[in-house]
């Protein structure tokens, strides 16, 4: 069976922008791959170093949205960045191979380091992540990564260590891993933003209330020509006709395409529209929340999952790390 790697920083709750561009993936995938979900604390603490205790208690709360969606773990293993050393080994081999240059130039740490280091002061160990996550990447061999678009430099960037080490100490040790990317792409905000974020503020968590659901559907962002419900409005780019698209079942379809023309005609207001949507959404979470709820009440069963599956996981990266000495002349007492 061929692997799937994935993971996720612990810093905060899931949300539906995860469901649509990665966690529906590894769903789907599951039966098919060798999968492998990791829980990032050592990326995370990379710009929360100063507050252990936020990542520490996300650990359990991303392993428990995982769960939640439907990932079985009789069938996936989950595990913990920071408890599976040689992959802070293979990080320390692999900056040999990338070039500063590169480094400075990946699109998505430069996006964040915009978001996150306004002082433009950044930790060197923020700046060397995507080598830390190719290591993550790589250490399992793996082939296939499900994850949103904005992880495609640092799938890239695998493959290119990958290439590089293969080619130059002559061996086959790493596969050349793929990015698969949710097939409906980035999701919007609920206040239009290109992506949801937490640090946006414009999320839906897998996690929230009907309540809180309801009342975030009801503030959103829709068409902003659009003053009167009479108005002729838009539906393409228009964040609630997006998640209508992304989360409704197909059974479902002929009354969004109903609802289309009619928001297109000015015969429907935002309300009617939104009252819907607040609907579908809690129909689509409600068996996600039971599932979570499940966990919830038994945190010590997610706790021996993650135990486990790293116990599991460090076998795999001693089979890796053998052969990595090899290549790299580095096995003196083998
Ligand atoms: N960078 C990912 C994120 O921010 C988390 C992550 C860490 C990851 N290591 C990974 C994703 C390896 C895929 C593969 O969500």
């Amino acid at each position: 069976m061929k692997r799937i790697l994935t993971g996720d920083r612990p810093t905060g709750k899931m949300h539906l922008g995860h469901f649509v561009g990665s966690l529906k993936n590894r769903v789907s995938l599951q039966d098919e791959y060798e999968t492998f979900i990791m829980v990032a604390d050592v990326q995370a603490l990379t710009d929360n170093y100063n507050n252990p205790e936020k990542v520490r208690d996300n650990v359990l709360e991303v392993t428990m949205d995982n769960l939640a969606v439907g990932l079985d773990p009789k069938k996936v293993t989950f595990f913990i960045q920071s408890q599976i050393a040689e992959i802070a080994e293979l990080t320390v081999l692999f900056m040999n191979l990338v070039t500063m240059e590169k480094v400075m130039r990946n699109p998505t740490v430069k996006t964040e380091i915009a978001q996150k280091f306004k002082d433009g002061s950044v930790p060197f160990g923020f700046i060397n992540y995507p080598v830390s996550q190719s290591a993550d990447i790589l250490f399992l061999r793996t082939h296939l990564v499900p994850a949103g678009e904005d992880q495609r430099p640092m799938v890239e960037l695998s493959r290119d260590i990958a290439e590089k080490f293969n080619a130059t100490y002559k061996t086959d040790v790493f596969p050349l891993p793929d990015l698969k990317v949710g097939e409906f792409g980035r999701l919007v905000g609920t206040d239009g933003n290109a992506k949801m974020s937490k640090s946006l503020g414009n999320t839906i968590y897998l996690s929230d209330t009907p309540e809180e659901v309801e009342k975030k559907v009801m503030s959103m962002y829709t068409d902003p020509a659009r003053i009167k419900a009479t108005d002729p409005g838009h539906v393409e780019g228009n964040p609630v006709f997006i998640y209508l698209d992304a989360f409704a079942p197909n059974d479902q379809r002929s009354t969004i395409n109903d609802l289309q023309t009619r928001y297109r005609g000015g015969q429907v207001g935002d309300i009617e529209v939104k009252k819907y949507l607040a609907k579908i959404l809690n129909a689509f979470l409600a068996p996600i929340r039971a599932r979570r709820a499940e966990y919830e009440q038994n945190p010590d069963l997610v706790r021996e999952i993650l135990r486990q599956g790293t116990e599991k996981t460090r076998r795999e990266a001693v089979e890796t790390m053998k052969l990595v000495r090899k290549a790299m002349k580095i096995d003196y007492f083998a």
